[in-house]
């Protein structure tokens, strides 16, 4: 059987994010429970403080936010973001996400923390959201749609599951629209990809799925910094990861690192915050 494009992206996704190499590197290297591009008040600062600061930055987006509300985050590696949501505005979140061996992590994190009875945490895949139609308030995600095979696909199934009026919050690594594609296809190979979103592709496909309002939030410097300091992180702790994390691993992710940066600084890259509300009346 052969799968089709966007089965293929998530089973790629579901074994990297699965495989040991890639758990030891993002649980230690990256930044713990946030596994996502950090905001950063100076170029050297902590990775850990800086990812935190992105999920500070997009909660704060979504005030007024209470316990009255349902919020799913679409791939969300550790639940790092969904524990703070729950924590600090009392919301209920659910974490969907393809990878089992994240959400083991999630799971066990979230019930340390005494919070499983706001954040539950699901295997599935954000290209077919496994709840019926207009079932939460808020739909969120951090760079996780990068890894799908059909993004329009993604944004039609977030607004499906958005309530009427709901919100829409998410980042995402993407080309710039003026993207001339040989430029990006290192970037493309490393994660088995043929392409990436666009600001221009996510407004229109959000228009067409029936977002009345988008705007993006560009930070793309945030991008080169964070991949930068990623890479200086790994080069420093490689005696420490040794026997623990395959070498290969970590001259691939480093190859990968610098390219990202230099897609950032040659202007082919985008990041940033990109936000949409779902139309008040539902047509569905
Ligand atoms: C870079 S990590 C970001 C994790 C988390 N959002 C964070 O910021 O800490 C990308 C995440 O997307 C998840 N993912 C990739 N493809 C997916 C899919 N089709 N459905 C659900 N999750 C997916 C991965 O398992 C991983 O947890």
């Amino acid at each position: 059987m052969t799968l089709a494009k966007a089965d293929t992206a998530t089973k790629v996704a579901e074994d990297y994010y699965d495989s040991d190499d890639a758990d030891r590197f993002y649980a230690t290297v990256w930044g713990g429970e946030d596994i996502h591009i950090g905001l950063y008040q100076d170029p050297g600062e902590d990775v850990k403080t800086a990812s935190r600061r992105t999920v500070e930055y997009m909660a704060g987006k979504l005030k007024p936010l209470g316990p009255e509300h349902r919020v799913i985050d679409l791939g969300a590696g550790y639940g790092g973001a969904a524990r703070y949501l729950a924590k600090t505005f009392g919301c209920k979140v659910v974490c969907l996400n393809v990878s089992e061996t994240q959400n083991r992590l999630n799971r066990e994190l979230t019930a340390k923390a005494g919070l499983d009875s706001l954040v539950t945490v699901m295997h599935g895949s954000f290209e077919d959201i496994p709840f019926p139609a207009e079932s939460f308030d808020v739909v969120w995600s951090q760079d996780a749609f990068l890894h799908s095979g059909n993004r329009q696909k993604v944004v039609t199934e977030a607004a499906r599951v958005l309530k009427p009026g709901g919100r829409l919050i998410f980042t995402d690594p993407m080309q710039a629209d003026t993207a001339p594609k040989d430029a990006l296809q290192p970037i493309l190979d490393r994660i088995h990809l043929s392409s990436m979103g666009s600001v221009g592709f996510y407004s229109r496909e959000l228009q067409t799925a029936g977002f009345e309002t988008a705007n993006f939030l560009a930070m793309t410097d945030q991008l080169k910094t964070h991949y930068s300091r990623i890479a200086e992180e790994l080069a420093k702790s490689r005696k420490l990861l040794a026997g623990k994390v395959a070498e290969d691993y970590v001259e691939r992710m480093l190859t990968g690192l610098a390219n990202w940066v230099k897609g950032a600084e040659s202007g082919h890259l985008a990041w940033g915050v990109l936000q949409a509300r779902k139309a008040a009346t539902s047509h569905a």
